[in-house]
């Protein structure tokens, strides 16, 4: 079936397909050869609307004026149903192409079935009198962010309504309710008010008869429980608990911006801090700053730096996720590698491997763990004398940390979260008579997250987070609940 496309269109087919060159998810000899097909297939097609169909036969290497031949003698096949996929014959091989999501995925089966294949993620059983209407606010208003065929995935993360599993977490109640309201914190916009109370209902009808029929299922021998797994997984707002790592996968090529802030001078609750110093927020903080970036969706690297009067360490980390929840795995689990060094990575280096494991208890509580062994690590001391001047120079012991958290939201937008970090070889060697612990409440905007906690842990880099007040302040008893004090994270995904 031929769609005529307007030319306003095929603008927009450019500059979709320059984003996937951009994007660098295709070779670029496969860019070159789509764009130079879909251009001729796309000025062809509207140029024919406006005159000369003899030029355009010549073009279409002889075939009649028809532009349904024109497409095929080019290898190009419109979706049916989809204004964003085309499929494309090359060299023996079919690429569906989806200029919405940017994509371009190899096929080996044969042209026609694969047009079938994607028909069939147009609805098969829906209400025949909204279908039509839904099918059509879907394409306009949701196929951008959904794909167009409500297979989900792509940069913004949207579910795939074609799941079983999804399907079965999403109530029609639910889905109606979601459209109309979004999702705060996520990129779902509110459609109520933009679209009718019909179109919502048709649209929700639509989203729901994407869901693959019941039979379906037991034909692909898809296990039901395993499936359904994906739906109860926990999106962790943050890199961090508050200082204990959440372990989460980054975007591939994403960055994300870490800053903390530790008032470890002034206790919150205790002193002079709860009243007049509003916390301890009006004292001294030790603010850190990083930059996280996602090589691949499993490999990121990092580097972090905290203050001079914590001896001015530079942390440099590789991470690598090798299980995901979201991959049907029954865990999470990420390894780091990293080292850091004092005194801007010139002295005192530690070198830290941690071993993050996570588990989802429904999509709104996520339970971590983190073994973590560092090599020559120091004491926590507060730098002595005038801040310029260089870190002291301090012996070095093998320390084992074993960090347990947990976080629980609370409301979709915000979780509790605690951890605690017992440092089970070494300790007093380090100074550490009791283990550094913290919670505090986390809130998630899309791509940033805000957590405000009460810690008595004043370090945020691997090496410095076992650590407590009492030897930072040289105070024994400062690390005892009535010593915690406040301190905030930042995150902010900047791509
Ligand atoms: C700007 C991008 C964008 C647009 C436009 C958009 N969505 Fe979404 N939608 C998302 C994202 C991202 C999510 C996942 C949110 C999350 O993280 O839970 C989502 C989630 C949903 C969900 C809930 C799925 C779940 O498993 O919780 C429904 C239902 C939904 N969208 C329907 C629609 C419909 C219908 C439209 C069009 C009227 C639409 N969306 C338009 C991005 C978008």
């Amino acid at each position: 079936m031929y769609e005529r496309i307007p030319a306003r269109d095929c603008r927009n087919v450019f500059m979709k397909t320059a984003g996937v060159i951009t994007n660098g998810r295709v070779t670029f000899a496969a860019v070159v050869t789509v764009i130079g097909l879909l251009s001729m297939a796309l000025e062809a097609g509207s140029l024919q609307a406006a005159a000369n169909p003899a030029a355009l036969s010549a073009a279409a290497g002889g075939a009649s004026g028809t532009t349904i031949p024109l497409a095929e003698s080019l290898g190009v096949h419109f979706v049916p149903g989809s204004s964003s996929q085309v499929l494309l014959e090359r060299d023996g091989k079919t690429y569906l192409v989806d200029l919405a999501e940017r994509t371009i995925q190899a096929k080996d089966s044969p042209t026609a079935a694969q047009v079938d294949t994607v028909a069939h993620l147009e609805p098969s059983h829906s209400t025949p009198q909204g279908a039509d209407l839904g099918a059509k606010i879907f394409s306009e208003k949701c196929a951008d962010c959904h794909g167009a065929g409500g297979k989900g995935g792509g940069s913004r993360k949207a579910p795939d309504f074609t799941s079983p599993a999804v399907q079965a977490a999403l109530p029609d109640a639910l889905v109606t309710k979601i459209i109309r309201d979004g999702k705060p914190g996520t990129a779902m916009p509110a459609w109520g008010g933009r679209l009718s109370e019909v179109e919502i209902d048709a649209v929700s009808a639509f989203v729901k008869s994407l869901g693959p029929a019941k039979n379906k299922n037991s034909e692909h021998g898809v296990p039901q429980a395993a499936e359904s797994q994906t739906a109860k997984v926990y999106e962790p707002a943050d890199d961090y608990l508050f200082s204990m790592p959440t372990g989460r996968r980054l975007d591939r090529h994403g960055l994300y911006l870490n800053f903390t802030h530790r008032f470890a001078y002034t206790p919150a609750f205790s002193g002079p801090g709860g009243g007049n110093m509003l916390l301890g927020l009006d004292d001294f903080a030790i603010a850190s700053f990083g930059l996280r970036f996602g090589v691949t969706d499993k490999l990121s690297v990092g580097a972090y730096r905290s203050p001079s009067i914590i001896g001015r360490p530079i942390e440099f980390m590789v991470a690598y996720n090798l299980l995901d929840e979201h991959d049907h795995q029954p865990v999470n689990f990420a390894v780091r590698a990293s080292v850091d060094g004092q005194d801007n990575f010139s002295k005192n280096f530690t070198s830290n491997l941690e071993f993050i494991m996570s588990r989802s208890v429904t999509r709104h509580a996520q339970f971590y763990v983190a073994p973590t062994v560092s090599f020559q690590n120091r004491e926590l001391i507060q730098k002595p004398g005038p801040l310029p001047t260089t870190p002291p120079n301090l012996p070095g012991f093998n320390t084992f940390s074993l960090g347990i958290g947990g976080a629980v939201d609370i409301r979709p937008t915000v979780a509790l979260v605690a951890e605690v970090f017992p440092t089970l070889a070494n300790g007093p060697e380090m100074g550490i008579h009791r283990p550094a612990f913290a919670f505090g409440i986390q809130k998630r905007v899309r791509h940033h997250a805000f957590t405000l906690g009460f810690s008595t842990s004043p370090g945020t880099i691997v090496s410095q987070r076992a650590g407590t007040r009492a030897t930072l302040l040289g105070n024994s008893s400062a690390d005892t609940p009535s010593g915690l004090f406040i301190g905030f994270d930042l995150m902010r995904q900047i791509y």
